[in-house]
């Protein structure tokens, strides 16, 4: 989840669903990603987002949704890109195993310090779209680890 739904979190979704294709988990794993805010709802993504994405192997093609509260019923990780969005997110959250559910990214990424984000790129240059892929690369591999580690237990 990030603001728009238009740069960060479509470009995690697509790294996400792409590890969880190659993993062959995409039968028990689905990916989705949203906006906090509303301003660009029915948009595709930002084209830079998609530029970056695909150099690197990546469809974004979805449309940017906005997060509901119903949509916490739906998920089991609500993550955000940035601690905006992660107080926001909280504070929709209908009661406490929903505001549970909502965590940063990054917190997935054993290298990353505590409480790092996914840098907002929209008004930067094309250099922070391909870091916001790095950043979602590691962090992606390390949520995917944890939910791996959580499925075998079941
Ligand atoms: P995103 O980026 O939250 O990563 O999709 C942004 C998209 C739009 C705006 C800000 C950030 N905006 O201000 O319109």
């Amino acid at each position: 989840m990030c603001l728009g739904n238009i740069c960060r979190s479509p470009t995690g979704e697509a790294v996400l669903r792409k590890m969880v294709k190659d993993a062959k988990l995409d039968h028990c794993i689905s990916v989705e990603s949203r906006g906090t805010a509303g301003y660009h709802i029915g948009e595709a993504s930002d084209a830079r987002s998609r530029r970056a994405g695909q150099q690197r192997g990546y469809d974004l093609n979805g449309k940017a949704r906005q997060f509901t509260r119903e949509d916490f019923a739906k998920f089991d990780y609500v993550l955000a890109m940035d601690q905006q969005n992660l107080r926001e997110l909280r504070r929709l959250a209908p009661d406490q195993p929903s505001k549970d559910k909502v965590r940063l990214l990054r917190q997935f990424d054993t290298t990353a310090e505590p409480g790092a984000e996914v840098p907002d790129p929209y008004y930067g240059g094309v250099d922070g779209f391909n870091l916001v892929i790095d950043i979602c690369e590691k962090a992606c591999r390390g949520l995917l680890d944890h939910i791996t580690k959580e499925l075998a237990a079941l």
